[in-house]
């Protein structure tokens, strides 16, 4: 095996256990033996297909005789950007499907790079084919008015679905609300004629909607056709160079209830009628009627607002138990979702409990959270903060579906989130690759807007306490999911700024105010984010590694770097393209947020400030908090800058500690 081959069974290994987020099937219709000709011609095609010339994206080619005769084609979707990122993602796609599909003599992959490679032992040259098929959905729920959705969705589509069976690709946007749009993108095989193009589409769209109505996005895809949508713009669009850029904008606020519109506008007219007697009178009278029927209008509808917020009040009371029931899930039904807690459903350990896989028989995939029981908090008190937390709805946070309080049993039940955390991704030296400079920078923003609402747009005021790489899961398309917020609520009462004798964290993720003192307040977070932020740049955990034949952790390593001009260096080395000064620039942010003094550290508001626009300036970052790993020879700590009784107070000696009794003073 050479060292391609090595890369694409890793890069297909890993493909499939972060649960197979590409489109890939190989066909059961039959197999071929490890050294037959057609094993060998379909190799050799699928190679060399991303050599041959395209046009417009689109590759086909044949080789062999009989029965050894293989069949390919390529196809790049309809907004790629150049003939060589075409060709590199045939390249790519072709290896991964020989490694994904070893013997089957047919199969197509749609990747995870926008093309599709397909290949066959028979002519499929033209023809319609609608399945086999395969659907990916969004787990995020539509959240507003069905009804108005569907009918916004379904004209979208319709229009998409005549575009695109003419041009074979298209792409279409449309307002859901004000701050809100719907993106789709549809695509053919050119091969396809404009009425298979059409049937294909169609047929899709409806299998969406049988699957998948109600979710935030999602895909149908076959050997001819591919319908996609969601509620951001996963394609480059050249028709609407208004729409915002994707990534770095905070999130829009909710739309404000607009002023009732007035209800009668009087338009003065100065002309020059008024030496007619009557016509005075009947204005006067007019003016007069109005002004009363306004006056009448606004008593009355004053009254029936008030009115209006009696019977909402009572209506909230309602609605509240009928949240809390919504929200309610009996232990047998999460038992039998996770087959009785089995080992291999166990998705990892953390503080606060084990969390487990689970389906619902609907089909729905959880994570279920199951709480080490002692936390000392009352059943009605779990349950309000349950409730609390499940209002919480951000793009950007992991979604509380419920909860189950029976007997000792305390579940916490949350969506399932596709990919697995950050930390297996970036501490990975094959699977970093897959996060290039720019997914990284919108993770490192969807972050920042993830714990700012947590800061201030929620109702409640949530410090997270424990923000580090394990806690941030990667959905689909690589989009953050902060998870695991509201736990210190859950296992203590006091949320406000204050001091606490219980610490909640990890350390290496830690402030100093907060290890020393157990102080913590929202800029406790802000330190953690920019640890992270360090970590996300760097692909280092903050831990100590050796930098210049002594010990450091990461802040050092990078503050060290910065202050001698040499900040590139602490870039992780698979970022090889990328806008070296966006780079810097969080880099610099990064340092900002891990100051040693509290009140230097920007807010997480000003921090997606600074993200979003290269326009603020930024002040110039002083030497962070230094941290020393007290397990490490002290005889290295001097390099570090950091004083003894730093070290002293630091009583850690494992780097994943989640909760950890400190002795209060
Ligand atoms: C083809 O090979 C796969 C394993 O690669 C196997 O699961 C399948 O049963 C085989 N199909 C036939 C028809 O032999
Ligand atoms: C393709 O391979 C399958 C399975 O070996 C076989 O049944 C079928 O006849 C082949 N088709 C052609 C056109 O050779
Ligand atoms: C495959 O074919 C080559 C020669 O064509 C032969 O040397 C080799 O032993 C064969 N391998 C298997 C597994 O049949
Ligand atoms: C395809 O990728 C391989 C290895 O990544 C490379 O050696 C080869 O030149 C590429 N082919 C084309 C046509 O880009
Ligand atoms: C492929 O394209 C190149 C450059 O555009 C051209 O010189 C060559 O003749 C083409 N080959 C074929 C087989 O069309
Ligand atoms: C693609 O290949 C098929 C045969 O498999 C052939 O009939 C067709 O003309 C080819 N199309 C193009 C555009 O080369
Ligand atoms: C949803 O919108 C439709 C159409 O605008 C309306 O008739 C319906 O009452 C709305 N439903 C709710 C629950 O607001
Ligand atoms: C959608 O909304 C944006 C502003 O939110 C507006 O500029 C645009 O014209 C709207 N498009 C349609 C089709 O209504």
């Amino acid at each position: 095996m050479n060292l391609t081959n090595l890369f694409f069974f890793f890069l297909s290994f890993m493909l499939i256990s972060i649960g197979l987020s590409i489109g890939q099937t190989c066909y059961g219709t039959g197999n071929f033996t490890a050294n037959s000709t057609y094993g060998r011609n379909r190799d050799l095609i699928l190679s060399s297909l991303a050599s041959i010339n395209a046009t417009g994206g689109f590759y086909n080619a044949t080789i062999g005789q009989d029965s050894d005769k293989v069949y390919a084609l390529a196809l790049c979707r309809g907004d790629y950007s150049s003939a060589e990122e075409c060709s590199n993602c045939v390249n790519v796609t072709s290896h991964l499907i020989m490694t994904l599909c070893p013997n089957q003599k047919e199969a197509y992959l749609w990747g995870r790079l926008p093309c599709f490679v397909r290949y066959s032992n028979r002519s499929f040259y033209g023809v319609l084919e609608l399945n086999p098929n395969e659907r990916l959905y969004n787990t995020g729920d539509i959240r507003s008015n069905l009804t108005e959705f569907n009918q916004i969705w379904e004209n979208l589509m319709d229009g998409l679905v005549r575009k695109a069976s003419r041009l074979k690709f298209a792409t279409g946007e449309a307002n859901l609300t004000y701050f809100q749009r719907i993106y789709a993108l549809m695509q053919c095989t050119p091969d396809l004629s404009q009425t298979d193009c059409d049937v294909c589409l169609r047929q899709y769209v409806v299998e969406y909607q049988n699957c998948c109505r109600g979710k935030q996005g999602g895909v149908v895809q076959g050997p001819n056709c591919n319908s996609r949508w969601d509620l951001y713009p996963f394609y480059t669009s050249t028709a609407t160079p208004d729409a915002p850029p994707p990534s770095l904008l905070p999130d829009a606020p909710p739309p404000s209830t607009l002023p009732p519109p007035t209800t009668s506008t009087i338009t003065k007219d100065n002309g020059g009628g008024i030496n007619s007697r009557t016509v005075v009178i009947i204005v006067v009278s007019i003016i007069m009627f109005l002004v009363l029927v306004s006056l009448a209008y606004v008593f009355l509808s004053k009254r029936k607002a008030k009115q209006d917020t009696r019977s909402k009040q009572g209506r909230n009371c309602v609605d509240e138990i009928h949240f809390e029931e919504s929200l309610r899930f009996n232990f047998s039904t999460i038992k039998a979702a996770t087959d009785d807690f089995r080992d291999d459903n166990k998705l990892g350990q953390g503080g606060f409990g084990a969390v487990y896989k689970g389906r619902f028989p609907n089909g729905q995939d959880i994570a279920v959270k199951r709480l080490s029981t002692n936390s000392g908090q009352g059943d009605l008190e779990f349950k309000n903060e349950v409730l609390l937390m499940a209002k919480l709805h951000h793009r950007n946070l992991v979604r509380l579906l419920g909860f189950c309080l029976e007997g000792n049993e305390r579940l916490l039940i949350y969506e399932f989130v596709l990919n697995s955390s950050l930390d297996n991704f970036i501490f990975d030296p094959i699977k970093r690759g897959l996060l290039d400079w720019e997914t990284r920078y919108r993770i490192i923003g969807g972050i920042a807007r993830g714990i700012l609402y947590l800061h201030e747009d929620s109702r409640l005021r949530i410090i997270h306490r424990d923000l580090k790489s394990s806690n941030v899961l990667l959905d689909l398309d690589m989009n953050p999911k902060i998870s695991d917020f509201g736990m210190a609520r859950l296992f203590e009462m006091d949320q406000t700024q204050g001091d606490t004798s219980r610490i909640v964290g990890t350390f290496g993720y830690m402030a100093p105010e907060y290890i020393k003192y157990g102080q913590f307040s929202i800029k406790s977070d802000v330190f953690s984010f920019g640890v992270l932020v360090l970590e996300i740049i760097c692909g280092k955990k903050n831990s100590c590694f050796i930098y210049e034949h002594v010990t450091v952790n990461l802040l050092t390593y990078a503050w060290k770097n910065w202050k001698d001009g040499t900040a590139l260096n602490v870039i992780d080395p698979a970022l090889r393209v990328g806008s070296t000064s966006e780079i810097l620039r969080c880099i610099h942010i990064g340092l900002l947020c891990v100051q040693e003094n509290v009140v230097s550290r920007p807010t997480m508001a000003s921090a997606v400030l600074m993200l979003c626009s290269s326009s603020v300036s930024l002040r110039v970052p002083s030497k962070p908090a230094f941290f020393m790993h007290s397990t490490t020879e002290p005889s290295n700590s001097e390099v570090t800058g950091s004083d003894q009784s730093e070290r002293r107070s630091v009583q850690f000696s494992v780097n994943e500690v989640s909760i950890t009794e400190l002795e209060p003073r």
